[in-house]
């Protein structure tokens, strides 16, 4: 006898989690079903998100950080450290505390919110019957359960490289990347987006050298031209060595190293040696299985579930989130999907703004940014202006001793529209948010310059580069 909910949800990252909880408030019945097992066995709810994405992610950014600042810049303010050493093993069981922290945070919001929890495989079985939907949910759970409305949000794997198969201990995805038992003394990283910057920050702050090769010839295409010309010299300057427009010809593997042929820039055959080697070129959408076949879920043309605007798929009552459908990568993507389609499903007006989605690059400096890019608003012939202010004429920026990057506004040239706002700085990951409240109120870059922000503070430095559109900054 199968177990009848109004809503199923099918995974429970960011935007399955989130999805359920949402729906739950709005007065549904709600189960979510989520595969992902712990060292033991038992359930890890939180996806790729919390298992081995961004937050264990920003566990070793920050340990590393520590230990760098600890190892380097420490010294400038007047304290000596004898002794320094790494316990990398401390360092990653600290990690797995933090990711720990979060699966249970998310099952205790299940129970508060009464969403009923299943750990297991959910599969459809066949097309909707009066019951809704039938699903079959693997072991450990063994149910069968059924829904008319059901929300997959079921994320994405990393993509190896052909003939380059993860093996997680010589070939790495971002989950093997964040579980080094040993630094290594050599590290390659095929893909210098956001992944191979963030991972390779890590081990080089641990000691590694590490040798990104990436296929591009530019560097960080999807950021402003300028923010990124910044990063690459910054990145170079730390030591990280990035070397653009590769064309990786063959992965071979050791006993305890990989080979790696590639075509450089200039076309010229070259071979490295790495003692490992991450692989981050890119994500493709999970739908292993769901059983799309057996209900006839369309997909497009890349595998992703195929959706309209507001989530919807081809099958009435089901709905595709996250990962899994078109548009960023980001799990405050998926969060916002799986709000706006819990909402869409009480008959209420749920909304995603992908115009307003940030983006964080969390390297040392973070990277963030909203809105359009410099190339992008001249390649669309729109009338801009910008306005830039560096960390170095902030004065909390030289008291932290962190003065590198800067703020760059772009505001359209009639209307004084903020249209894109680019941040290359010490915590750019929270400054962001003031430019993404201001886009979402269609604010202009006056609004923001005549905001009182407190002093000292590193948004100071935000005000500024609205100053800097009208050419008319105080401190610089
Ligand atoms: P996921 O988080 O992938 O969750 C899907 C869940 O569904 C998984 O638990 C999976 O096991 C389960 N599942 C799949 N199929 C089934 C099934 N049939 N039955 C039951 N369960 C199923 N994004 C950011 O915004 N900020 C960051 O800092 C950031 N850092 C990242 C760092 C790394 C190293 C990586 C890899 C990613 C990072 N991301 C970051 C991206 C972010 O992790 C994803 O965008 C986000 O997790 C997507 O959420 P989701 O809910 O769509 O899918
Ligand atoms: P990515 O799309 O950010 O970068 C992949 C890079 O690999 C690109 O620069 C691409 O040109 C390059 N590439 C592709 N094929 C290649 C090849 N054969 N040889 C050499 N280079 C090649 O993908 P990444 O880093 O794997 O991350 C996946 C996604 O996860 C991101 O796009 C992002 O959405 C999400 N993520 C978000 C984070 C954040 O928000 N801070 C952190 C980490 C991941």
């Amino acid at each position: 006898m199968s177990k009848q909910f109004d809503v199923v949800v099918i995974g429970a990252g960011p935007g399955g989690y989130i999805a359920a909880i949402r729906a739950a408030q709005l007065g549904f019945s709600v189960a979510c079903v989520d595969d992902w097992k712990n060292e033991k066995g038992g359930p890890a709810p939180g996806g790729t998100c919390t298992n081995v994405g961004c937050i264990p992610s920003k566990a070793l950014l920050q340990s590393s950080e520590h230990f760098e600042h600890a190892g380097h810049a420490f010294k400038e303010h007047g304290i000596d450290v004898a002794g320094l050493s790494l316990n990398l093993e401390q360092m990653i069981k600290r990690k797995a505390g933090v990711v720990k922290q979060n699966n249970d945070g998310i099952l205790y919001l299940f129970k508060k919110n009464k969403v009923t929890f299943f750990h297991g495989l959910a599969s459809f079985t066949g097309a909707a019957t009066a019951e809704g939907y039938p699903l079959t949910i693997s072991a450990p759970a063994n149910e069968s359960i059924s829904a008319k409305q059901i929300i997959i949000a079921t994320g994405s794997n990393a993509r190896a490289l052909p003939g380059a198969d993860f093996d997680e201990k010589l070939i790495l995805s971002n989950t093997g990347a964040l579980d080094i038992p040993e630094v290594p003394k050599k590290l390659g990283v095929i893909g210098a987006g956001v992944i191979g910057l963030e991972m390779g920050s890590v081990w080089r702050r641990l000691g590694a050298e590490v040798t990104v090769l990436e296929g591009l010839p530019t560097f960080l295409g999807a950021v402003d031209e300028q923010i990124a010309k910044e990063a690459n010299k910054m990145f170079t300057k730390q030591g990280l060595s990035i070397n653009l427009g590769c064309k990786i010809n063959k992965v071979t593997k050791g006993d305890n190293n990989v080979t790696v042929e590639y075509d450089n820039a200039k076309g010229e055959a070259n071979t490295a040696v790495f003692d490992k080697l991450i692989v981050s070129i890119g994500r493709t959408p999970n739908t292993n299985g769901l059983g799309a076949d057996k209900v006839g879920l369309a997909l497009d043309e890349r595998g992703f579930v195929a959706v309209d605007h507001d989530c919807k798929t081809n099958l009435p009552g089901v709905w595709a989130i996250g990962d899994v459908v078109r548009g960023p990568m980001l799990a405050h993507k998926a969060e916002e999907e799986g709000v706006a389609v819990a909402e869409r499903m009480a008959g209420q007006h749920g909304h995603t703004n992908f115009n307003t989605i940030p983006w964080v690059i969390y390297t040392s400096p973070e990277i963030a940014w909203v809105g359009k890019t410099e190339q992008t608003l001249k390649a669309e012939g729109v009338a801009y202006k910008a306005g830039t202010f560096p960390f170095l004429a902030n004065g909390r920026a030289r008291a932290l001793g962190d003065t590198s990057g800067m703020v760059k506004f772009l505001a359209d040239a009639n209307t004084d529209e903020i249209l894109g706002v680019h941040i290359i700085g010490p915590m750019a990951s929270e400054l962001i948010s003031e430019a993404v409240v201001a886009m979402e109120f269609k604010a202009s870059a006056e609004d923001i310059a005549r905001i009182c922000h407190a002093h000292p503070s590193l948004s100071e430095a935000t005000k500024e580069a609205a100053l800097a559109i009208d050419k008319r900054t105080l401190n610089f």
